[in-house]
């Protein structure tokens, strides 16, 4: 069954190239990202996990686990991880499951057996502390994921947690915010303390709260 955003991530255990990977309790108390990705020894997905390497230093500061995923088996994903390491420029530095039962893969409804019948395709999990989905979005095999637009809704969600805005199209973190409607003028006023501008009732733009 297709997981919507607000269920409970699944947990599973898994085989990794980090060990056995119990996720629930891998996650403890960080945001977690779960990807998926089709084959190893692909060039999309090469390119694609040196960016998840590359980044690792952003994902930390962002309290953020990463797993990758593919259904190839961890021996296959460890002599890849040289061919990474070698074009990339970055050495695999966070898990990669394997999943060559397809379990996980199930859970998440990451096989699509229109687009193909045994392959998973890019899908990508934002897991919050509370191991809620707060979002997922689905790639085809064809087109590599942005990486930056990723930790662009982490920085969204981390943020919309814990004040009553949202982030406009386009948004980047430092930039104003939206009150959410649900505030009421008055309580707007409470809330943030630098003001805000109403350019009409329903939309009130204020600096971001926590910067
Ligand atoms: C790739 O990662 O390059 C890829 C994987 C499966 C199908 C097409 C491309």
């Amino acid at each position: 069954m297709a997981i919507r955003l607000g269920d409970t991530a699944p947990d599973f255990t898994a085989p990794s190239t980090a060990g056995e990977i119990k996720f629930h309790e891998w996650l403890g108390d960080s945001w977690g990202i779960l990807f998926s990705h089709p084959k190893d020894f692909t060039p999309v997905c090469t390119t694609e996990l040196g960016r998840v390497a590359a980044l690792k230093g952003e994902f930390d500061k962002r309290n953020v686990k990463v797993a990758g995923l593919s259904v190839d088996s961890v021996d296959d994903h460890n002599t890849w991880a040289g061919d990474i390491k070698e074009t990339q420029g970055t050495a695999l530095n966070f898990p990669l499951l394997a999943d060559p039962d397809r379990h996980v893969s199930s859970l998440y409804d990451m096989i699509h057996p229109n687009a193909d019948n045994t392959l998973t395709v890019r899908s990508v999990f934002i897991i919050g502390p509370d191991k809620k989905v707060k979002l997922s979005i689905t790639y085809p095999a064809s087109t590599g994921r942005n990486f930056d637009e990723i930790l662009r809704v982490v920085d969204s969600l981390q943020l919309t947690a814990n004040h009553q805005v949202a982030t406009p199209v386009d948004w980047q973190d430092g930039e104003d915010v939206i009150v959410v409607p649900a505030l009421s003028d008055e309580e707007a006023k409470a809330k943030f303390p630098k003001g805000f501008k109403a350019v009409k009732p329903y939309l009130r733009i204020t600096p971001q709260p926590n910067k």
